[in-house]
């Protein structure tokens, strides 16, 4: 690919922010989006901070009309989105079944379905004209945890699989591939601090010794939007330390 432009979604704080921060690192001009300018803008200083190339670009990722404005918005400014991550994540209450509604399951299914399906058909035609592309949405191994009360994020994680393998059969003609980074439990800010009690507890559960960090799902992400990972597609990667094989 010629031209290495990559879009961030939710990429103010956690998982999205370390992503950014290293395909920046990788030489990739960022597009960080987050709901809010002041917070995409505080990724973006950072990355510029270590010598790296990023905007901000606010927009709700679950919107439309959004969408193509923000899509249309980086394309004028810094070219064709060629790699765009699917990051961006609402809240995600614990609810067993007798207390779940539809209107709990949907908003998983906009982040997680409709705003990855909006954001591949706003940079298609981008990564066609380029060449090549890669998609890669961050789902989550909970999906294959099963834990109890998680069924309506799940439910928008697992979809988010389905339009992964899709997409991916169908694109890989283009030169465009379609990954899922699936997380196991990665400690960001919304989690605050944890107790010693938690952490040993949650690493027995796991074959590496130690918890997760950004680090280790923005390696991965890194990986999947290179060159050298131009012939994987379609895949599932958990970043989980072995915590769940599957
Ligand atoms: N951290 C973990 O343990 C973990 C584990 C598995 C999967 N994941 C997945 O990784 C992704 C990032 O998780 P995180 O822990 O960094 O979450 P986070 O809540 O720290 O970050 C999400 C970001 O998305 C932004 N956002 C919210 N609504 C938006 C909208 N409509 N448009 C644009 N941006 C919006 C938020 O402002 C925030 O900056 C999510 O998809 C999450 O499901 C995280």
């Amino acid at each position: 690919m010629a031209e290495r432009i990559a879009l961030v979604t939710g990429a103010g704080r956690g998982l999205g922010a370390e992503i950014a921060r290293t395909l920046a690192a990788d030489g990739w001009t960022v597009a960080v989006n987050d709901l809010v300018e002041p917070s995409a803008q505080a990724t973006v200083d950072a990355i510029r901070a270590q010598g790296g190339e990023a905007a901000a670009f606010a927009a709700d990722v679950t919107d439309e009309d959004a969408v193509a404005g923000l899509v249309a918005r980086i394309t004028a400014s810094l070219g064709p989105v060629t790699a765009v991550v699917a990051n961006a994540s609402g809240p995600q209450p614990e609810i067993p079944l007798e207390d779940l509604a539809w209107t709990d399951v949907l908003p998983h299914l906009e982040f997680f379905a409709k705003s990855p399906l909006l954001l591949a058909k706003a940079v298609l035609p981008g990564m066609k004209a380029a060449g090549g592309g890669r998609i890669v949405h961050i789902g989550s191994d909970l999906f294959e945890r099963g834990d109890p009360g998680w069924s309506a994020y799940m439910a928008g994680k697992g979809a988010m699989l389905g339009l992964t393998r899709g997409w991916a059969r169908e694109l890989g003609r283009y030169g465009i591939t379609v990954n899922l980074v699936a997380p196991g439990w990665i400690p960001v800010e919304r989690h605050g601090t944890l107790t010693p009690e938690v952490e040993a507890g949650w690493q027995r559960q796991q074959a590496v010794q130690r918890m997760g960090i950004p680090a280790d799902v923005a390696a991965t992400v890194a990986f999947l939007v290179s060159d050298k990972a131009a012939f994987i597609t379609g895949e599932r990667i958990a970043v989980n330390g072995g915590q769940y094989l599957g």
